[in-house]
Formats: C-alpha cells, structure tokens, sequence
C-alpha cells in the first residue's frame, strides 16, 4: 500500500486554502492517490457542532474558552479522521491545523504561546504534518476577496488589528522546519504550480 502522507494549507481568511484544497485534490486523484480532503475547525460530527459555536457571531467566548474548544475539535478530529487515513495510505489535505491555532489564538488573541503549543501537541497526540503550507497574503487582500455566499462570521469580524497580527504571525510561522510558505497575492494558477511542485516533494519523503 501507498504511504499515508499529511498535508496542511495554512494562511489567513481568504488566503486560498479552501481553492487549493480542491484543485490539489484532483491533480493527486488524477495520479492514482486516495485523498480526504478535511477542515479545521470541523471534519467530523462533533467538531462540525464545535465549529459552529466557534463561527456564530452570537457566541460569546473569551480567548482560553475559543482554545479549548479549538484543541476538543482537533482532537476528535486527529483520531476519528487524520489517523485512520493516514493507516489507510490516503493523503491528507487538512484546511489548517495547529499553525491556525498559533497564529490566532497565541499572537492574535495574546495567549501564551507555550501553553498554546503544548495543548496543540496534546491534541494532535503529537502528529505533525509531512509538509504545511503558509499562504502567505498581503493584508489589503482580504477586503478584496469578499465571501459570495455568506456574511462574516465571528472569527472574520474581529478588528483589523487583530487581523495584522494573525497575518504578521502567519509571516513567522513560515519559517518553521517543515513549513512552506507560499506567496498568495498571486493568480490561483500560479499559486497551485508551486503547491503541487511542493506536495510532489512531500510524496517522494
Ligand atoms: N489567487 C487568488 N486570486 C484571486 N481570488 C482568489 C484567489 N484564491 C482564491 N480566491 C477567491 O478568494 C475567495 C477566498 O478563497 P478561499 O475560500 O479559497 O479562501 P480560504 O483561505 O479557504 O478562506 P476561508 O479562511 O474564509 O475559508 C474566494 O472567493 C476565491 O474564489
Ligand atoms: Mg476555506
């Protein structure tokens, strides 16, 4: 059977995840692999319902409460979806994943990023990704791409400055060992040579 290979889109909203989730996707069926293409928060029965909490702008949740419900949705979501894929040698193309939480949760909403970190290892049981991709997106952008089928939700309607903040960390995180970063200010065609330039490598191990 084929290696089960972990793939993770990450960036800002609007960034493109979700559009070069789908075309990475049938450029690997093409090939001959078995995808799941997955979401955080969300994913499964459970982290779906958590997800809505997470995005209803009704919701009032302060920053460790928005946290915890970040890392019971990941964890249900590593066990019932990314592990078992994994077993079965698809590839995984997950719509972000710990970096998210980092980023938003640790520089955007200031938590400590330690504690941060460690939750985010506890609920992934430590299972890091092959290879993440930082869709790296100039600020101005997201005005620019306004949503077609929906208003903002409550993640998307806090202030600019919280905005920044995910966007300069996102720019850190990119650094990282294993992360990728992606400059996303370009066409989505442009955009998906180089994910799929990158996620061929990540095949090969
Ligand atoms: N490279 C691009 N250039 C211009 N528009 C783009 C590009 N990539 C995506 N878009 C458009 O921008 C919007 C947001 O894209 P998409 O939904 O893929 O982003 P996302 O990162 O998944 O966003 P979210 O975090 O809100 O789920 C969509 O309307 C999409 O068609
Ligand atoms: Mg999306």
């Amino acid at each position: 059977m084929k290696k089960g290979v972990f793939i993770v889109l990450e960036g800002p909203d609007r960034s493109g995840k979700s559009t070069q989730a789908a075309l990475l996707r049938k450029w690997l069926e093409e090939r001959g692999r078995e995808v799941l293409v997955t979401r955080e928060p969300g994913g499964t029965y459970l982290s779906e319902k958590i997800r809505k909490i997470l995005l209803d702008p009704k919701s009032n949740i302060e920053p460790m409460t928005e946290l915890f419900l970040y890392e019971t949705s990941r964890v249900k979501h590593t066990l019932e979806k990314i592990i078992p894929a994994l077993k079965a040698g698809k590839v995984i193309i997950s719509d972000r994943y710990t970096l998210s939480t980092t980023a938003y949760q640790g520089y955007g909403r200031g938590l400590d990023l330690k504690t941060v970190e460690t939750l985010n290892r506890i609920a992934t049981l430590d299972l890091k990704p092959d290879l993440t991709i930082v869709f790296d997106m100039p600020d101005r952008i997201f005005s620019q791409r306004e949503r077609l089928r929906s208003g903002r939700d409550r993640i998307e309607r806090a202030p600019d400055a919280f905005r920044r903040r995910v966007n300069r960390a996102y720019k850190r995180l990119a650094r990282r060992p294993g992360v990728a970063r992606v400059d996303a200010g370009r066409s989505i065609d442009e955009i998906q040579a180089e994910v799929r330039a990158l996620a061929a490598k990540a095949l090969r191990g």
